[in-house]
């Protein structure tokens, strides 16, 4: 399938993975690029660019297809090295850069000179505006049903993406509650030119994550998000378990007096706990609407090749017979 996205990147297939706090390590962004999808590497779980420039080394050593790199900025008391981490994904020969959080401006000029495309996620319309007037290649518009942060609209996809359609004019990939080819091609008939999966991935194989987490999201509906941190303005979408039910007793009684420190045990630091040695209650982290409709454990080449023929068979079959 040819789109607009495909064209820009360089990949066989309009499906990207975007950046994972403690999943997007090189074995996942390799494994999507191998089967054809754009396959990102999370900048900020490295952290160091001695470390960022490592794990990019490895990815090369696993495909030799483009992949990505995630730099989300965030408000952080100590902001990480991003001047650093630019470097190494330049001098990496990293071909696509995927920013998320604040506005990326400052960064753009270093890694548009050295040939870099940038895809920035955002959760609007005006905040895509900006990324395409600022000079990003494109966005990945990130709708209400999304996990981690679809920020503070609330607007789901089927209004989000055709409301993005008719404003931008750079290309844009949905993200959020996409799983399957029927996304896909729903995303396309929206104006999408390609679609981006968060939780849809860490359920394969190749996640680079505990067995439990993968579970996790196998055994939960669309019933088992909760949105937290609503009223510090920084909304994620989690999946519910005993620290977020904790949390949201605090956020209850706290109202808008509710601080960072109040909620620290179960947000700072978990993604480890959780990611890696799968104790699936150690703190909040970020889920999908989309667990509803996630059923089985593929590899990422299943995965992406399922969705490719059966969007297909969708369009050729189920659309053209109407
Ligand atoms: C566990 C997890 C961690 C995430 N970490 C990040 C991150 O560090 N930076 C970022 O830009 N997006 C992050 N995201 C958002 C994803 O890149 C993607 O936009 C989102 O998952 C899309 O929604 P979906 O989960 O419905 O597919 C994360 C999502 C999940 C599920």
């Amino acid at each position: 399938m040819k789109t607009k996205i495909t064209e820009m990147f360089g990949i066989e297939h309009p499906i990207i993975q975007g950046g994972m706090h403690h999943v997007g390590f090189a074995e996942l962004a390799a494994a999507v690029s191998n089967a054809g999808g754009l396959g990102t590497i999370t900048g900020l779980t490295q952290g160091t660019p001695e470390k960022l420039a490592n794990e990019i080394a490895r990815c090369k050593e696993m495909t030799d297809k483009p992949f990505a790199v995630n730099l989300t900025f965030l408000p952080s008391l100590t902001p990480p090295d991003y001047p650093g981490l630019v470097d190494v994904i330049i001098k990496g020969g990293v071909p696509i850069v995927e920013t998320a959080g604040r506005n990326p401006a400052e960064y753009l000029p270093a890694l548009k000179d050295a040939g870099i495309k940038i895809i920035h996620k955002c959760t609007s319309v005006r905040h895509s505006l900006k990324a395409q007037s600022i000079g990003c290649d494109a966005v990945s518009v990130d709708g209400f049903e999304c996990g981690g942060h679809p920020g503070e609209d609330d607007i789901p996809n089927f209004i989000l993406l055709p409301r993005a359609a008719d404003e931008l004019e750079i290309p844009f990939v949905a993200s959020g509650g996409m799983a399957d080819a029927r996304s896909l091609v729903a995303a396309m008939a929206l104006g999408a030119e390609g679609m981006n999966m968060g939780t849809r991935f860490i359920a394969t194989q190749d996640a680079p994550v505990h067995q439990n987490v993968k579970e996790a999201i196998v055994g939960a509906s669309e019933l088992d998000t909760r949105l937290i941190m609503r009223s510090l303005t920084n909304t994620e979408r989690v999946m519910n378990n005993d620290a977020v039910e904790r949390l949201m007793e605090k956020e209850k009684a706290l109202g808008d007096q509710l601080t960072f420190a109040d909620i620290v045990d179960e947000v700072a630091g978990v993604y480890p706990k959780i990611m890696h040695e799968g104790t699936m209650d150690a703190g909040a982290w970020s889920c999908g609407m989309v667990a509803g409709l996630v059923n089985d454990i593929p590899t990422v080449k299943e995965l992406i090749d399922t969705i490719m023929d059966e969007a297909d068979a969708i369009i050729s079959k189920r659309l053209s017979n109407f």
